[in-house]
């Protein structure tokens, strides 16, 4: 991962690429999830903090109809009339700046096209939520171009429906809520029923949110994520047979799971079981949080990857190999992947003086078996998007 905002500034990066000055920057970060995994479509409880790496969009309105995207990262540029986008002819990361502008444009923005610069410093296909970053920041630029700024959570939700209508990707609120809400120095503990959340300072005392990257891309992650809410569905369905109360796994709780484990079908048992504990344990970690209890913190954090890897069976032998490495490292309190599965990061909470130890244990144990090796990122709680700078 890179530093945050390398020079130059996008605003001027805008000015020298596109070759006009641009009208409005915008900036939404990536995010790691601490705990609350796979919760989120459940009705659940999820604790994620915003990164200090995002994404940032400088654009300027243009009046003839098209999109023209500069995407620095990938040294990438596309232009395509908003009339005439189609996912089949234009590559996958332009499907959610087209999306977003379509969004807005159906409630109300004015836009009739736009000159976009993009630059990330959120990894892509890390489960850190580039593709949020990316559509936060793309919403807050096309809105205040298009004069139709939006609210928070009114941001979240159009974003969130950019990746189900024109991403296809059926994800949950979390990622585009954190991205949006986020404040620096705190942990987000979202109600993602309610849609109502709490900032919870993250006071590490001598602790550091480590975040290593496997490598490996989740290449299964979309097949097998609408499987596991089918899943989860189907879990639902079998218990309100039982209580026409229940809605979602969030109306279940653990025991009940546990009394009725012999009677159901055992992979939805153990799905269901994953999803009761998981809330709890989001729960009970957002109260050690509160009163400064970093042990039991990290110990739910473990507890919450090995239900992630024997009930809800999402992780993979690479994931399982970097939490083996890092949670045997003196210091490291805790340790699980964080984010759908398949690949990505794991998150671990270790103290300040056992990071050394840590990225030499990853150095010299871990099998990069994916796309490179992998980097063990010192993160700090970040602050949600924002208009860096407009009406330039
Ligand atoms: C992905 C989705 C989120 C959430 C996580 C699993 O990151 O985008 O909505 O469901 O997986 O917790």
């Amino acid at each position: 991962m890179r530093p945050p905002s390398p020079a130059p500034h996008p605003r001027d990066e805008f000015a020298c690429r596109v070759g006009r000055p641009c009208f409005v920057v915008a900036r939404a970060p990536g995010r790691v999830n601490l705990i609350g995994e796979h919760t989120d479509y459940n009705e659940g409880f999820v604790l994620p903090m915003a990164l200090e790496q995002s994404t940032w969009v400088a654009a300027a309105p243009r009046d003839d109809g098209h999109i023209r995207v500069v995407a620095t990262d990938l040294d990438d540029e596309r232009t395509w009339s908003m009339q005439d986008w189609s996912a089949a002819r234009y590559p996958a990361w332009t499907r959610y700046i087209a999306g977003v502008a379509e969004l807005l444009h159906r409630r109300g923005a004015r836009l009739d096209g736009a000159d976009v610069l993009i630059r990330s410093e959120v990894p892509v296909g890390g489960g850190l939520s580039s593709s949020a970053a990316l559509e936060v920041a793309t919403a807050l630029a096309l809105g205040t171009i298009g004069d139709r700024v939006l609210g928070a959570t009114e941001l979240a939700d159009l974003c969130r429906s950019a990746e189900h209508e024109f991403a296809q990707v059926p994800c949950g609120i979390m990622d585009q809520y954190v991205s949006v809400l986020a404040q620096a120095g705190c942990a987000f503990l979202l109600d993602c029923r309610t849609r109502t959340w709490e900032h919870i300072p993250l006071d590490l005392h001598g602790h550091t949110v480590l975040v290593v990257n496997s490598g490996v891309h989740h290449a299964l992650a979309a097949s097998e994520y609408a499987l596991r809410q089918q899943q989860c569905r189907d879990a639902v369905a079998f218990f309100r047979q039982r209580d026409p109360r229940v809605r979602a796994l969030r109306d279940v709780s653990a025991d009940l799971v546990r009394q009725h484990a012999g009677d159901m079908d055992r992979v939805l048992a153990a799905r269901a079981r994953h999803v009761t504990t998981e809330n709890e344990r989001t729960l009970a970690a957002a109260a050690a949080l509160r009163r400064g209890d970093l042990a039991e913190f990290g110990r739910l954090m473990s507890e919450s990857h090995r239900s992630l890897r024997d009930d809800y069976q999402v992780s993979c032998p690479e994931l399982d190999r970097l939490v083996e490495i890092v949670g045997a490292v003196p210091g490291v309190l805790g340790v699980r992947m964080t984010g759908g599965g398949f690949g990505g990061c794991v998150v671990a909470i270790a103290r300040d003086d056992s990071i050394a130890a840590v990225e030499a244990a990853v150095h010299e144990k871990y099998d990069a078996t994916g796309d490179g090796p992998a980097h063990v990122i010192q993160t700090r709680p970040g602050a949600g998007a924002a208009i860096e700078v407009s009406g330039v």
